[in-house]
């Protein structure tokens, strides 16, 4: 049945059809008109190739390296909050999913799963925590060391959302709320005030976690913390790389949230350049949104990512499929990576370069 979805179009469309109306609006929608939800889209598809023939491409190698781990490609699954909606298995599915394709999951506050569950029953593949900073600095130091005590080997700090309610009105319609059987673990056990959730669930506890939004004075906190990488999520322009570079981090996740947050900024894929420019030699430099094809992976990393996340379509493989959905939506971004690889004369990543491509005018 999965064999018949041959691209990521027919794995979404699958899923819609198997989750429930309102949680399908919350994973597929964006704020407000979803302006930058469509350009994240358009942004990819304006982008033209350049192939190169005759090249020797008989062997082909798509693995690279993170922070010192080798991966089996340039691909890591993008931290999603609720993954139960759409499947009981949830991120041990993903998880799992990512461990059998040599790829790193990102997993954060948002999970159903704690951490060192996902680690534990999640197929033993790399981890990064992405934090969202709740309450206090205790809170947020006790979530540091549980991902830290899981074997997560990296930090990722979203910085662009998770202190407010972006205004998604498709979900305000719907008036849409996290289902019942959906829990939030890795809230758990760090000095939240969880007797609400035997109360009233886990929106009346939500609404009682203050959120403590980071600001550029805690991003120095943030780093003396911990001695894993450290990368910020959801940095959009050039001045704000530079500043958290120069702040310390090692790496950076150009992303507009898959088009959730703020309607009306740039493609992500729109700014890659300029901040490849600033300080794609000082920095590790990840990207995410809209990312539906193995050329959309091509031409980030051609336009200077050193590798790219996927956020939703990962949920759809999870809602078409479970883990076996999950390992499908991976297998067909490899593939499709490395056709366009061959056909394009570039047979290992490090070959991809800027010549590649050719930006809209
Ligand atoms: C349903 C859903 C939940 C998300 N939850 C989180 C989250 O908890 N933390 C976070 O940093 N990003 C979250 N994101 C954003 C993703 O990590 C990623 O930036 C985005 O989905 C990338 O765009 P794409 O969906 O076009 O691949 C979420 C995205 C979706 C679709």
């Amino acid at each position: 049945m999965l064999e018949q979805l041959i691209n990521l179009a027919d794995v979404e469309a699958r899923a819609r059809s198997m989750v429930r109306p309102a949680d399908w609006d919350y994973i597929a929608g964006g704020a407000e008109d979803e302006l930058t939800l469509d350009w994240n889209i358009a942004a990819f598809r304006r982008i033209r190739l350049r192939p190169r023939v005759l090249v020797d491409v008989s062997r082909r190698d798509l693995t690279t390296t993170l922070f010192g781990r080798r991966i089996a490609l340039p691909l890591l699954i993008a931290p999603t909050s609720h993954q139960r909606m759409v499947h009981p298995d949830a991120e041990f599915a993903t998880a799992r999913a990512a461990a059998a394709h040599g790829i790193i999951s990102v997993f954060g506050t948002g999970a159903h799963y704690a951490i060192d569950e996902i680690a534990a029953h999640g197929g033993g593949g790399p981890l990064w925590f992405q934090l969202y900073c709740y309450a206090s600095r205790e809170v947020v130091t006790r979530h540091i060391r549980r991902a830290e005590q899981a074997g997560c080997e990296a930090i990722v700090v979203t910085v662009d959302g998770g202190h407010y309610h972006a205004r998604r009105e498709r979900n305000l319609r719907n008036g849409w709320s996290i289902p019942a059987d959906v829990e939030l673990r890795n809230l758990l056990g760090v000095g939240l005030p969880e007797h609400l959730i035997a109360s009233d669930g886990y929106p009346a506890f939500l609404a009682a976690v203050p959120a403590l939004p980071p600001t550029w004075d805690d991003i120095g906190w943030l780093r003396s913390l911990t001695r894993l990488p450290l990368l910020l999520k959801g940095i959009m322009t050039v001045e704000d790389a530079c500043r958290a570079v120069d702040a310390g981090v090692d790496g950076l996740i150009i992303s507009n949230h898959g088009g959730r947050q703020i309607d009306g900024t740039e493609a992500s894929i729109e700014v890659l350049p300029a901040i490849a420019a600033a300080v794609g030699g000082r920095t590790t430099l990840l990207l995410d949104s809209g990312i539906r094809r193995g050329t959309d992976v091509l031409k980030a990393l051609a336009l200077g990512a050193n590798a790219v996340l996927i956020g939703r379509p990962p949920l759809w493989g999870l809602a078409a499929g479970g883990e076996a959905g999950v390992h499908r939506v991976v297998a067909i971004l490899r593939d499709e990576l490395e056709t366009a690889m061959i056909q394009l004369g570039r047979p290992t990543i490090a070959s991809i370069d800027r010549s590649l491509v050719v930006l809209p005018s």
